[in-house]
């Protein structure tokens, strides 16, 4: 009798009380759920990218074999807006390419003077781009007075084109890198360089100029750190109508390494950038 009331007793008092208590542990199993899962699958996807197992077929992008059996060496020309530009988004392509061989040159069409740090910043582009393993001779940074850093400063297609096709015939370009239309951030000036582009593209048809576009993805997979690997893996399947090439970071520490060189740049909420794009483990380039 004594026992069964305290039981009751405690029952009603769990019921009542204890409700939240209970909500609130679930929730908390959740998250903890979730946060492992994600654990994991940074981790997974960081060792998949370190030790180079992944399911794409590894390096048919630039690995044709010449006649003698070895790969055909391209001169390609990275178009950026800004210095940082390259080790922030384009650092899995040109350490494919220059693990592979190939020689690679940076254009850089403003010294990124939006806060007045452009002289340092295009110092810091020179440091960033011996840890890519380009050679400061083959680094150009322009401080054109109508090609300026910033928001709202339209950058004209033609002077673009003229200043890209100067580059191309004074280096011996065979093939282009650049940003799409939307330019990973979205910021103007990116767009502006892909119209550059785009326009030498139009203008010189007859030249056997290739260019490449580095793919924008959504929010999403953007800030999904290495774990786009696996999403990046199935934008090419969806688009087999278009030529996609998916390219891993196969030493993810250069793009850390590479932008830490952006002294001026290098705040936290930057480091923090780095460590959740998925720019610094994967790169998408499709055919323009
Ligand atoms: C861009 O510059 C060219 C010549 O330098 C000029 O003819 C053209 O009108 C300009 N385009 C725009 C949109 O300002």
């Amino acid at each position: 009798m004594y026992l069964g009331t305290v039981g009751i007793g405690l029952d009603s008092y769990d019921n009542v009380f204890n409700a939240p208590y209970h909500a609130m542990v679930h929730a908390r199993m959740a998250w903890f759920l979730i946060v492992s899962s994600v654990i994991v699958l940074w981790v997974a996807s960081l060792f998949k990218i370190i030790h180079g197992s992944y399911s794409l077929p590894k390096g048919t992008f630039l690995n044709n074999l010449k006649n003698g059996g070895s790969v055909n060496k391209r001169n390609v020309l990275f178009v950026v807006a800004h210095p940082d530009d390259e080790s922030m988004f384009f650092t899995p392509t040109i350490n494919y390419l220059t693990v592979r061989g190939h020689n690679v040159h940076i254009l850089c069409l403003s010294i990124g003077d939006a806060d007045g740090k452009g002289i340092t910043r295009k110092e810091e582009l020179y440091q960033a781009s011996a840890i890519l393993k380009v050679p400061h001779q083959q680094v150009s940074v322009l401080d054109h007075p109508n090609l300026q850093d910033g928001f709202g400063k339209v950058w004209n297609d033609s002077i673009l084109a003229n200043i890209i096709e100067e580059e191309i015939t004074r280096n011996n370009i065979d093939l282009i890198i650049t940003f799409d239309n939307y330019g990973v951030s979205g910021h103007c000036n990116h767009h502006d360089v892909h119209y550059g582009v785009r326009k030498l593209l139009q203008a010189s048809s007859q030249r056997k100029i290739e260019a490449w576009e580095l793919v924008s993805t959504n929010i999403f997979r953007k800030y999904s750190g290495p774990v786009d690997i696996w999403l990046s893996s199935l934008n090419p399947m969806q688009s087999s109508h278009e030529v996609v090439h998916c390219l891993l970071n196969e030493q993810p520490r250069k793009s850390f390494l590479a932008m830490a060189q952006h002294s001026s740049q290098w705040v936290w909420f930057r480091k923090l950038f780095v460590a959740f794009s998925s720019y610094t483990y994967v790169n998408t380039l499709k055919k323009m």
